[in-house]
């Protein structure tokens, strides 16, 4: 989520030892584990990620330690944090234990009930097991996964654990699991840059598709239904998780700016287009800073304004900056900060510490045209501030290629890819007219 960063600062992520849990050194310690279990989920639930009584049972009953590698803590295991379980050859995260806050929250998006035929996408095993308990043993559990290591690791681990009958697949998501489709739900547990024909094909007719979707380098974990052709978000969650392999792997493009300390993250074809070698030499000269009236208060999150930036009809990126080595760019978000671009000049968000209980909104740009680029970024966020700040966030439409999102006069940023078109509608409230 997006927070001023003094709250990142003020309020890190608790820990399990703030939560007064015991430590134990070993996975084993099943006691301990018990215990640590209990406290997580009192903590989601005090928390609002667990809100109801299925999925609270789910969380208690299954042990969540028996799934993360050997040497990870009790108190790691039972923290609400991801678990890495895989890194990749560059040493970037190619599979994990997804993180307790996100995995209710996306249990209950995809509105499961006893009895339901579930596919996840992406095993692990823990999640295809909270599924299987709020599902019961007249559900029906499948979960596949790329990795034949992973499958293979979730296995065994879902034999420890007792669940014997949930099926594990080694298969690309690409075409799904057609095997033992129809799915009540498919819950896709790893970034998607599109929706294949396969998740659709395999889907009910009232089915819930729950799948965190990179829309120009914004991933959001939305909740789709089927209206007509098309599929419609009823939650729209910001979230983030490891990238797709496979036939629908697209991941974004890095270009760097100043060696690795400051890359630019592109996700849509014209901007990868752009040539913009020129950004290195202007980010070496003088920057010009503009403040808006629009201001934020700690512990508010402003993920829509994200969203809004990068809804523009303009070339975008996001700046990621090595905020040891490259201080003095000074983004809002130093891992995914929205960026306003031309050939030669970039404008990014910033925000600035005014008094306690206020933060102020503003923007940073170097180049040629920093001064037009800067001025454009505080009047989008004005806009956002007047128009979108305070509604529900954009509709969020997902269209099968060969079906046409309908014409709109209200702000829309259609994201075009291979299969579909997702369209992102800034109404002030309701549906797009
Ligand atoms: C975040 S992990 C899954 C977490 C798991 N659901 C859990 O229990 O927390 C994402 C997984 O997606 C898998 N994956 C990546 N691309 C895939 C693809 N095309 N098809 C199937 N699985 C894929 C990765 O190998 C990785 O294990």
């Amino acid at each position: 989520m997006s927070y001023a960063p003094d709250i990142v600062a003020a309020h890190p992520a608790p820990t399990p030892a703030d939560r007064g849990q015991i430590m134990a050194t070993s996975a084993l310690d099943t006691v301990s584990a018990d215990e640590a279990r209990h406290r997580l989920v009192d903590q989601l639930l005090t928390d609002g990620r667990i809100t109801s009584p299925a999925v609270e049972a789910a969380f208690r009953r299954v042990p969540r330690h028996l799934f993360a590698p050997d040497g990870v803590s009790i108190g790691a295991a039972y923290a609400d944090d991801v678990v890495i379980t895989k890194r990749g050859p560059d040493g970037r995260a190619t599979s994990s234990v997804s993180a307790p806050w996100l995995q209710a929250t996306m249990l209950h998006a995809a509105r499961l009930r006893p009895e339901a035929r579930v596919l996840e996408i992406g095993s692990g095993g823990y999640n295809a097991a909270l599924i299987a308990e709020v599902v019961g043993p007249s559900g029906e559990v499948t979960s596949i996964d790329i990795d034949p290591d992973v499958a293979a690791r979730a296995r065994a681990a879902l034999d420890v654990a007792g669940y014997p009958d949930i099926h594990i697949a080694q298969a690309d998501a690409e075409t799904g699991w057609p095997g033992a489709a129809p799915y009540d739900a498919v819950i896709v547990t790893v970034e998607a840059s599109d929706v294949p024909p396969a998740w659709t094909d395999q889907l009910a007719p009232d089915g819930v598709l729950v799948v965190p979707l990179r829309m120009r380098g914004n991933t959001r974990c939305l909740a789709l239904t089927r209206e007509g052709d098309h599929l419609i978000a009823m939650d729209s969650i910001v979230c983030g998780f490891v990238p797709m392999q496979g036939a629908g792997a697209h991941p974004v493009t890095r270009r760097a700016l100043r060696g690795d300390d400051v890359t630019l993250r592109i996700d849509d074809p014209d901007t990868v287009r752009l040539h913009l070698d020129a950004l290195t030499t202007a980010l070496n000269g003088p920057r010009v800073d503009a403040w808006s009236p629009v201001t934020t208060a700690p512990a508010t999150p402003f993920d829509s304004l994200h969203l809004w930036l990068a809804s523009q009809p303009h070339p975008y990126g996001q700046l990621a900056v090595d905020r040891h080595r490259a201080a003095d760019i000074n983004p809002q978000n130093w891992v995914a900060c929205p960026a306003l671009l031309t050939a030669d000049s970039i404008a990014y968000l910033a925000i600035r510490k005014l008094d306690d209980a206020t933060w102020q909104f503003g923007a940073r740009g170097y180049g040629p045209r920093a001064a037009q680029l800067t001025q454009r970024m505080l009047d989008l966020t004005a806009d956002w501030d007047r128009h979108h700040r305070n509604t529900p966030g954009p509709h969020i439409a997902v269209y099968p290629n060969g079906s046409v999102p309908p014409p709109t006069k209200q702000p829309r940023l259609l994201v075009p890819r291979r299969h579909t078109t997702t369209a992102i509608t800034w109404t002030t409230s309701g549906p797009p007219a």
